[in-house]
């Protein structure tokens, strides 16, 4: 009896060090990995007090239950279990806001982030580094390990702008394996965007002054289990948030991604008419109307897969939201059309009038969009 009583004592003395360092991993379906992520931790972090905080939104794969059954026996490991909510950046956001340790680090749960880096990591931020990032070997050898042809491509425009833009001197920022000091994020919570994929980019982005940087190359691996949620899409939002970036922060990414999509839909507008009119005969406005039907059908198709892509409208709501999508864009012909008209009545300057009359029907059709057809 006596001799057990002092070993339990150890051994909660043990468990209540507090972790030093914090690993951030957002999940969606990755229940056949987390248990795998957690033995490799628990490999490589040697002596380093962590722990590992998993943050899973709902996942149809009951992901959480796999976390809590694990930390059921393991008090590092725990879960924020997200209701009613989705997206990468405001998981990882929420889970290092959860922690109280002086370090924390964000990475992927799907094992294709090396974890054997991290005391290196930690390493260098313990040297003073006030920010360190685990970069993929870019290339040939990056895209033939983990990223399609597509994503390689667009990661690296991507990461060429961010360089020319916002004078990123970092090779790889849309990486989603990082890790720095609490504080760094604490100082900057409320410039964050929870929306979208771009966390490390928004962090960077929105610190007022240069961060210490330091970058370990690492090789990103093949997924095994489960399947990737990002696709060539996130490269559009990714620009998006880079644009808001350079706007000060004033233009939200959303409006820019519906700006984006609304000129693209210019082009397929005029293409139908030539169609219309061409190929099919039609009078012009016949082809008009009809340019304007399939133009409007576009825009909301690819916002709905694009602009609003944590909101994605699928089955009957799909349908019920194109519906909507009509109405407003009328209106908002309607407004464009009267401010545009009531304006040059006023000041006889066809530019002006015509530029003013679309903005405000832009704006007007995305505010009104994202209250009806994609509200949440
Ligand atoms: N909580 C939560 N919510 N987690 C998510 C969500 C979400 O909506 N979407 C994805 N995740 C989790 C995944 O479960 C995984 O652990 C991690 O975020 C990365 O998602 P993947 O689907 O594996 O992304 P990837 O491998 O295609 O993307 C790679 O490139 C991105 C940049 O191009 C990764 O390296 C990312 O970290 C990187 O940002
Ligand atoms: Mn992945």
């Amino acid at each position: 009896m006596h001799s057990t009583a002092p070993q339990h004592s150890v051994k909660l003395a043990q468990n209540s060090i507090a972790p030093e360092l914090s690993i951030i991993v957002p999940t969606y379906n990755e229940k056949a990995n987390v248990g795998e992520l957690v033995r490799r931790l628990n490999l490589a972090l040697g002596d380093i007090a962590w722990e590992v905080i998993f943050v899973d939104d709902n996942s149809p794969d009951r992901t959480y239950e796999t976390v809590k059954q694990i930390a059921s026996s393991d008090s590092r490991v725990r879960c924020i279990h997200r209701i009613g909510r989705r997206g990468l950046s405001g998981a990882c956001i929420e889970g290092i806001l959860s922690s109280a340790a002086p370090t924390v680090a964000v990475m992927d749960a799907d094992l294709q982030h090396d974890e054997s880096i991290l005391p290196k990591m930690y390493e260098a931020i313990r040297n003073g580094a006030d920010l360190v990032i685990g970069t993929r070997y870019s290339g040939e050898e990056a895209s033939s390990q983990g990223l399609s042809p597509i994503r390689q491509w667009g990661s690296n425009l991507a990461t060429g702008l961010a360089r020319k833009f916002l004078h990123l001197d970092v090779s790889d920022p849309m990486s989603g394996f990082f890790m720095l000091p609490r504080t760094r994020v604490d100082a900057i919570t409320s410039k964050l965007s929870d929306e979208g994929f771009k966390i490390l980019l928004d962090i960077i982005a929105s610190t007022p002054t240069r961060l210490k940087t330091v970058e370990i190359p690492y090789h990103f691996r093949q997924r095994v289990a489960g399947e990737s949620k990002l696709d060539s899409l996130v490269t559009a939002e990714y620009l998006g948030l880079l644009c808001s970036k350079l706007s000060g922060g004033f233009l939200p990414i959303r409006f820019l991604m519906f700006l984006i999509v609304g000129a693209t839909g210019i082009a397929v507008h005029l293409a139908t008419l030539q169609v219309a009119t061409h190929a099919f005969g039609l009078s012009f406005p016949s082809a008009q109307l009809t340019a304007t039907l399939v133009a409007i059908a576009w825009n909301f198709i690819l916002n709905n897969q694009l602009t609003y892509r944590d909101r994605r409208l699928k089955g009957i709501k799909f349908l019920f939201g194109m519906a909507t999508f009509y109405a407003v864009c009328s209106l908002g012909t309607f407004a464009n059309v009267g401010a545009a008209s009531w304006l040059f009545e006023h000041e006889p300057n066809q530019i002006f009038a015509g530029l003013a009359g679309a903005i405000l029907g832009a704006v007007f059709n995305y505010a009104a969009s994202s209250a009806l057809t994609w509200h949440k």
